[in-house]
């Protein structure tokens, strides 16, 4: 695939084909994606890929986050039931789940380079999983953000960043593009 169709005609897929990506495939687009821009050559990105019965844990620590946020809060006991298993069969049914995460500088220029780093990295997988037929969603939901779902999933909050999860899969739907605006609109030349 040319490189300038697969960054036009890629999508964020929400749909996914109940099936798995075969391992060497997805270890492939990891691992070439690898190849991305890297300041200090710190390769800050890591990964944890749950898939099969590993999602169950992933899911259970979404759902406690969502607790302790009080997204259950307001509901009677029933209703609160069927939101949190209407959320966990949702993540179930996706057939991989990439945590990406990077440790944390505590110098602040040095973090955005390497936080840069990682969204490259990303973008990398996202085209790369494109170019073998794989669907992906980038995504950045506040559990991200909470430093008790960083410790459910294994990862100590003072020492990692949590960059996103990447919902992947085949894809059962494309959406529609959404337009780009123009870049005539947002760059100036400057030749004077
Ligand atoms: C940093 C980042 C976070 C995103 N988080 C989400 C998300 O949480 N949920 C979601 O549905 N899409 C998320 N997206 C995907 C965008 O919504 C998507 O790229 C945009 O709608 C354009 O669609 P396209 O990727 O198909 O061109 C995210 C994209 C980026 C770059």
């Amino acid at each position: 695939m040319e490189l300038g169709e697969a960054v036009k005609k890629r999508r964020s897929i929400h749909e996914y084909e109940p099936k798995l990506v075969e391992e060497d495939v997805l270890k492939n687009i990891f691992r070439t994606a690898a190849w991305a821009p890297t300041h200090r050559m710190k390769e800050p990105w890591n990964v944890h890929l749950y898939q099969e019965k590993g999602k169950e844990r992933y899911a259970e620590a979404v759902l406690d986050s969502y607790e302790r946020q009080g997204f259950f809060q307001g509901y009677d006991e029933e209703k609160s039931r069927q939101l949190k298993k209407g959320i966990g069969d949702f993540l179930l049914q996706i057939p991989h789940h990439a945590l990406i995460y990077m440790p944390k500088d505590e110098d602040e220029r040095k973090f955005e380079e390497d936080y840069a780093a990682v969204c490259a990295y990303v973008q990398n997988v996202q085209l790369l999983a494109w170019e073998a037929g794989v669907g992906v969603l980038w995504t950045t939901s506040p559990y991200l953000h909470d430093p008790e779902f960083a410790k459910g999933v294994g990862l100590d909050p003072s020492f990692y960043k949590l960059v996103s999860v990447l919902q992947i899969g085949y894809p059962k739907r494309i959406p529609k593009a959404k337009q780009r605006t123009d870049i005539g609109d947002k760059m100036k030349v400057i030749r004077t």
